[in-house]
């Protein structure tokens, strides 16, 4: 495979999210403008948003979720930037990690030197049950969808395989969960962003006061395991080992990189990007590895010149916890079958020697679908500026990576980001 180089470097001056969550009466719109307004202010030294040239808007379903299709040109017009080309982009999940991509194309063939990249999803408004049958249109109409399957049900099936071929157990998919509530307490952006500890205790105090009988869970894992607190969705998944269904946006600011400078002294440049694409789980010879998200990588890596234990700041896709320790050995960090076992080990923690998911991820942060893979970078956009509070990765580090999946691996973007 030829290594690609970008046209011309591409920086990132700005990026604002809105809170995840559940929020009734806001529209995805509302929620852009507020993504939009924080990514204006977070530039330091200034920025006219007339300046943006063209929005990529990631969005996966806004037709079914909002009874809107047709939506970017809608997001440009609620912040005051038509008659700006704006182009929705859908790739399931991936949506916005693929706006991405495409924005930096545009900038790195020198159409554009200003691009604006968001994500937006409002999931929140419909009943659980359409929002499942919504998500599943990212599935395979023609095989997985008729075989009676959902996507938590997809990813269990991928969660079984994991187990039978490396001997890894349950627990192992609930400590992901756990980890991931830990570093979302300390983000308030979080949906979810309580400690199961506190879950925990909330729970046996609800109790208390309504008379019922207190539970005496020894601790979290027992909490986790206890199929009442934590029933199972899709065995082995547990309700928290499945991202939330939410509402978002996130949004972030593209320049070429002559003019990076002029916005901020801290810009991060986008040294690699790579993309990969994939059939559906009845075509994989294994369930236990992501084809795009190896294919990605391997041209993110390239690109940027670099190698995986290089990287310090790391978010990955983890819409079910599973998914998690396959996309950290898809991605290099740990070797197959290794991944679940440096999850025991504690090597995935905050304060592990492979950080995953800071922000909390999908998990607890929350996973407003076509928002997510812009929120991923939301995060590595804080770390590598040394703006993440109480979460700030220590060592100063200056390159991060994200990865966005889309359904169960059919889409997957990588990128990777140097703060100089
Ligand atoms: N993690 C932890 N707690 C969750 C949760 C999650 N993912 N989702 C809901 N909850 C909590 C709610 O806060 C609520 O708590 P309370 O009773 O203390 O108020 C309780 O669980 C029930 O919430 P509810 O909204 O009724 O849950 P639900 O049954 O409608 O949805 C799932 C739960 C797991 C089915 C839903 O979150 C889901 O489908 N997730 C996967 C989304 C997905 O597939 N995304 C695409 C990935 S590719």
């Amino acid at each position: 495979m030829t290594t690609r180089k970008l046209g011309r470097g591409v920086a990132l001056v700005g990026a604002g999210m809105s809170k995840f969550g559940a929020f009734p009466g806001k529209s995805s719109r509302d929620l852009f403008v507020e993504a939009f307004q924080e990514m204006l202010g977070s530039v330091d030294k200034g920025f006219d948003a007339k300046d943006i040239e063209a929005l990529f808007i990631g969005n996966f379903s806004s037709d079914l979720f909002e009874n809107q299709g047709h939506t970017a040109p809608i997001m440009a017009d609620w912040v005051g930037l038509t008659p700006r080309p704006a182009t929705r982009i859908e790739d399931a999940c991936a949506s916005s990690g693929v706006a991405l991509r495409q924005g930096l194309l545009a900038v790195a063939s020198g159409l554009y030197d200003i691009v604006l990249v968001g994500g937006i999803e409002k999931m929140t408004d419909l009943p659980i049950e359409r929002v499942t049958d919504t998500l599943a249109t990212a599935a395979d109409a023609l095989y997985e969808v008729p075989a009676g399957f959902t996507f938590p049900g997809l990813y269990a099936s991928m969660a079984t395989a994991y187990m039978a071929q490396y001997g890894a157990n349950p627990d192992v998919f609930l400590k992901v969960g756990y980890k991931n509530h830990e570093n979302g307490s300390l983000n308030e952006k979080a949906q979810f962003g309580q400690r199961i500890a506190s879950i925990m205790e909330a729970r046996k105090a609800s109790a208390a006061k309504k008379g019922l009988p207190v539970p005496t869970w020894a601790d979290e894992m027992e909490f986790l395991k206890d199929d009442r607190a934590n029933p199972i969705i899709a065995w082995p998944m547990r309700l928290y080992d499945c991202s939330p269904v939410s509402d978002g946006a996130a949004a972030v600011i593209l320049v070429s990189e002559e003019i990076a400078r002029r916005f901020t002294d801290k810009p991060l440049y986008v040294l690699g990007s790579g993309q990969g694409s994939d059939g559906a789980i009845h075509s994989r010879p294994t369930l236990t590895s992501l084809a795009s998200a190896k294919y990605a990588a391997r041209v993110a890596y390239e690109m940027a010149g670099v190698k995986p234990a290089d990287i310090q700041a790391v978010e990955v896709h983890d819409c079910f916890t599973v998914a998690e320790i396959i996309a950290t050995e898809d991605l290099g960090f740990f070797k197959p079958g290794e991944g679940w076992k440096a999850v025991e080990e504690g090597k995935t923690a905050r304060d592990g020697i492979r950080p995953i998911n800071t922000s909390g991820g999908l998990k607890s942060k929350g996973h407003p679908v076509g928002a997510s893979g812009i929120g991923q970078v939301l995060e590595i956009w804080k770390q590598l500026r040394g703006e993440a509070g109480q979460r700030q990765l220590p060592g100063n580090p200056n390159l991060g990576l994200t990865h966005n999946v889309g359904g169960t691996g059919q889409t997957c973007t990588v990128h990777i980001f140097e703060r100089r």
